[in-house]
């Protein structure tokens, strides 16, 4: 059988007011998820370290929010247990949920899962809790199989959202390897996912396009990955024979990124970002309003971006001339036309980079986002105020 593996964070026989609760080493806990009870009553934190003590879990306990919060900062938490009365929030029954709403407002802690416990009946509790951001609810007095198999059920699920996050990560690091192999793109994606965003920001499209609009500006070029330098620097023309293999990148991008399920809003812009307005494009010859409409955004962005930037065999242009020759673009039926005119009125405005990042008010009643992309949309409109500021300056 195994060891009691459960770790007192708090001196409980402390005084509140001076103990600061501090996370043990992670190293002491390799392999253990880690738990966090926050209640303020110590039976209820033992009833519950009785139950789980067979478990390969590391529990943490806070008697308070502001403890819990702490801990948080500290520590990689993997689930979170806490009680629905907190009266160091709120005097009547609701400070957990207030709780909640913190936990999911950080960065740092909107992923991790809350179990919400109560020995106070009603649906409306259940409701409130859920809606203020827990994914659990169990009422009291706990029937502990039942308790340990919603333990195990949310950590599963927490562990199923690491790995997705990781090869997620690994993705953008590969795309982010691409941008490095060619060094006279600097930043090339980043000032892509800046524009291509604001301009979907402008025709007005729903957050989650917003999202696979930046995720594109990272990971369109994904699949020149596959491309080998001899093609990819060539100076002067490619054959006939090379060109084949340059443009099989849109579909070797597809194909890298088509397992990610999550990533799935991404693959028509990887696939058709090369497409033109009167079908000569690639890789699918699709014209007009066939073209996926992100496809064609992410297409005015890059070509705007590829203008105005330096590159050894060319200056950058002044956004007069870039405009310029989209705007010919268009009339050599190659682009969409309506697109480039909102494209051309919106980099006419100043700093509308910055003025788009404002735009995008958190919106927590939004119901089609997971909580990870919500995660993630906030670090897109964190991304583009800070190249607001230094990259498109
Ligand atoms: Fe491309």
């Amino acid at each position: 059988m195994e060891s009691l593996k459960t770790t007192t964070i708090t001196q409980l026989e402390a005084p509140a007011a001076t103990a600061r609760p501090t996370a043990p080493p992670a190293s002491a806990a390799v392999g253990l998820a880690t738990i966090l009870l926050v209640d303020s009553v110590d039976i209820n934190r033992q009833l519950i370290k009785g139950i789980l003590k067979f478990g390969p879990y590391r529990i943490l306990e806070a008697r308070q929010p502001n403890e819990a919060f702490q801990l948080l900062e500290q520590a990689d938490v993997d689930l979170i247990i806490a009680d629905l009365v907190m009266p160091e929030i709120s005097n009547d029954m609701q400070g957990g949920l207030e709780f909640c709403r913190r936990v999911k407002a950080n960065r740092r802690t909107r992923l991790v899962p809350i179990l919400i416990l109560t020995s106070v009946q009603g649906n409306n509790n259940v409701i409130a809790s859920l809606e203020s951001g827990a994914d659990e609810f169990l009422i009291k007095p706990l029937q502990p199989a039942v308790f340990r198999t919603r333990i195990r059920t949310m950590l599963r699920s927490k562990r199923t959202l690491d790995s997705l996050e990781e090869a997620e990560t690994i993705i953008f690091a590969m795309a982010e390897t691409v941008e490095q192999r060619d060094k006279e793109t600097g930043h090339h994606c980043q000032r892509l996912a800046a524009l291509s965003v604001a301009l979907g920001t402008a025709l007005g499209l729903p957050e989650d396009d917003l999202l696979a609009l930046y995720r594109g500006g990272y990971l369109h070029d994904i699949g020149k990955i596959a491309i080998p330098d001899s093609i990819l620097f060539k100076r002067g023309v490619l054959n006939e024979e090379e060109w084949l293999v340059m443009r099989s990148h849109t579909l070797k991008g597809e194909a890298i990124c088509r397992r990610m399920r999550s990533l799935a809003p991404v693959l028509p812009i990887i696939r058709n970002h090369h497409e033109k307005w009167d079908g000569s494009g690639y890789p699918d010859g699709l014209a007009g309003e066939q073209i996926p409409l992100l496809a064609r955004i992410l297409q005015l962005a890059d070509i705007y971006d590829a203008l105005t930037s330096r590159r050894s065999y060319k200056s950058a242009f002044s956004a007069d001339e870039a405009v310029a020759m989209l705007q010919k673009e268009a009339a050599m039926n190659w682009r969409d036309p309506e697109l480039v005119s909102v494209f051309v009125e919106m980099v006419r405005q100043p700093n509308f980079v910055a003025h788009s990042a404002a735009l995008f008010a958190p919106d927590p009643a939004h119901s089609d986002l997971s909580s990870r992309e919500a995660a993630e949309l906030q670090t897109m409109r964190e991304s583009l105020a800070r190249m607001s500021r230094e990259v498109l300056k």
